[in-house]
């Protein structure tokens, strides 16, 4: 199956892409697809003094304000994803440095939004960096070491990230009608669905083998939480995916999401994100 069968309705908005770019003769049309489209968020356009024209709920922002948190996030993951195999490897070497610049853009263009909107983002406290964060670089620290198909896990957990976060914007658009943010939205899910398109398509090369599949499969299983989850306050984190995936179709979008990973090799059945859901929201 190739990567564009599986992205399926996750195709990105918009279908031409500049040819050229930084792609290389030998570089496979997978990767030539991502690194041709690889920039900074593209704001040309984005009416900011429109901004505060156009009341937001409280809850709207709220989410919004979890959302940019979760993206700027990225900038302490450096120490977690680049891993020796990671930088080893030609194309997700190269795919992760400018996947973490396009995730902080999403942040930057966040924050001016928040800004805008009247709800600037507060600074950190305490750094950025939390526990957890400590936890997870130690941990695929040691296990980049020792497995060699470590990268198969990397891929399929980046997969799910991103197909979950390209359905948490389209919900958040759905449920508000804000002209400008949801354009901005858009242009974000844009870069999304490019991610996940890498994403998913290295995935499903490295889990070929029944066997790293079901390792894999096994430890998500086990350890699976939702993007940016694990560095947010548990009853935030709750209420943020309460307002996104649940509903009527908020339970369908999730239900979209587990379908999109089932197509990974050895994930034919999992429901990673209907089961945490079924456990800490739905209940
Ligand atoms: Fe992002
Ligand atoms: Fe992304």
């Amino acid at each position: 199956m190739s990567a564009s069968q599986v992205v399926g309705d996750l195709e990105p908005r918009k279908a031409s892409i500049a040819p050229g770019g930084a792609a290389l003769p030998h570089d496979p049309p997978q990767f030539r697809r991502f690194i041709e489209g690889s920039r900074p968020m593209d704001l040309e356009g984005i009416d900011w003094d429109a901004i505060p024209d156009h009341p937001l709920g409280d809850d709207v922002l709220r989410v919004l304000t979890y959302m940019q948190d979760v993206e700027s996030h990225t900038v302490v993951f450096p120490r977690t994803i680049f891993s020796r195999r990671a930088v080893d490897d030609e194309q997700i070497g190269t795919f992760l440095v400018c996947w973490l610049y396009e995730e902080g853009m999403h942040g930057r263009a966040l924050a001016k939004f928040l800004d805008r909107a009247g709800c600037p983002v507060k600074p950190r406290p305490r750094g950025r960096t939390t526990p957890m964060d400590h936890v997870n670089r130690t941990v695929t620290t040691l296990m980049s070491a020792v497995w060699k198909d470590f990268l198969a896990m990397h891929m399929a957990w980046g997969a799910v990230h991103e197909c979950t976060t390209i359905h948490a914007y389209r919900r958040l658009v759905q449920q508000n009608d804000h002209p400008v943010l949801n354009e901005l939205l858009e242009r974000i899910i844009y870069d999304e669905s490019r991610h996940f398109a890498f994403y998913m398509w290295q995935a499903q090369e490295r889990l070929a083998r029944p066997g790293v599949a079901r390792i894999v499969r096994a430890i998500m299983n086990a350890l699976y939480v939702p993007v940016g989850a694990s560095h947010q306050p548990d009853a935030l984190a709750r209420w943020v995916s309460g307002f996104l995936f649940d509903g009527e179709e908020g339970r369908a979008a999730a239900l979209r999401v587990d379908r999109t990973i089932a197509k990974l090799p050895g994930f034919a059945d999992a429901t990673l994100l209907g089961k945490w859901l079924a456990r800490k929201v739905y209940n």
